[in-house]
């Protein structure tokens, strides 16, 4: 099945630019319906844009994370939308957004994906607190979207190594080459096969 996708970025965009690439070479049966900022100036947006694809950009500040998404909810109404991807959507999601996107399977059509290896490192700066750190070894990891940030079921995760000469800068760009092979390849895997949980990786949506 081709998978109709709303992409949430909040910034560069090199992850959409990565799933415009995948679908462009046919490795990724999915369709860009939209692609959503919280940043109306997002580099990415205008990504979105040369592709020919449809945009929504909604400054998020001076409202409320609700009413933000209630926005962002009835712009995406007139699109069939399978999976919500986001891809360095730097905004926690609320349990009431993940409701409408509530899948007889047991989980949230959201997705997310995540520069370390989860549960380490959670939050905003992800491949910056693993090297700080000290870590030999980092990863990337895509995980299913749920009510608790950074916890959800993962899917996903590849390792990559840190080197000693590593500087922050190429640590983040060897994470990011792996972010760019990983977030379409999952894509894919879910429009050929769909998401299968287990019972104890299902939620308990609220009615
Ligand atoms: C990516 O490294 C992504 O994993 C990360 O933001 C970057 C976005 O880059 N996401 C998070 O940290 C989510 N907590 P991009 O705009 O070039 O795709």
């Amino acid at each position: 099945m081709s998978l109709k996708i709303a992409v949430f970025i909040s910034g560069r965009g090199s992850n959409l630019n990565a799933i415009i690439q995948a679908i462009s070479d046919k490795t990724l049966d999915a369709q860009i319906q939209c692609v959503v900022s919280n940043d109306p100036e997002a580099p990415g947006l205008l990504i979105a844009k040369q592709h020919g694809l449809p945009t929504f950009g909604l400054a998020h500040k001076g409202m409320k994370r609700r009413e933000h998404e209630e926005k962002i909810l009835e712009h995406l109404k007139q699109y069939e939308i399978d999976f919500v991807v986001l891809a360095g959507y730097m905004r926690l999601i609320s349990p009431e957004f993940l409701q409408h996107f509530k899948d007889d399977g047991g989980f949230y059509r959201v997705i997310n994906i995540h520069p370390s290896l989860l549960p380490s490192f959670p939050g905003v700066s992800g491949y910056e607190d693993a090297f700080n750190y000290g870590v030999k070894v980092s990863g990337v990891t895509v995980h299913l979207v749920d009510e608790e940030l950074d916890r959800g079921t993962i899917l996903a995760q590849v390792p990559f190594p840190r080197f000693p000469d590593d500087t922050l800068t190429t640590f983040s760009a060897r994470g990011l080459s792996v972010e760019h092979a990983l977030y379409p390849a999952v894509l894919q895997t879910i429009a050929k096969e769909g998401v299968k949980l287990t019972p104890k990786h299902k939620v308990e949506a609220k009615k």
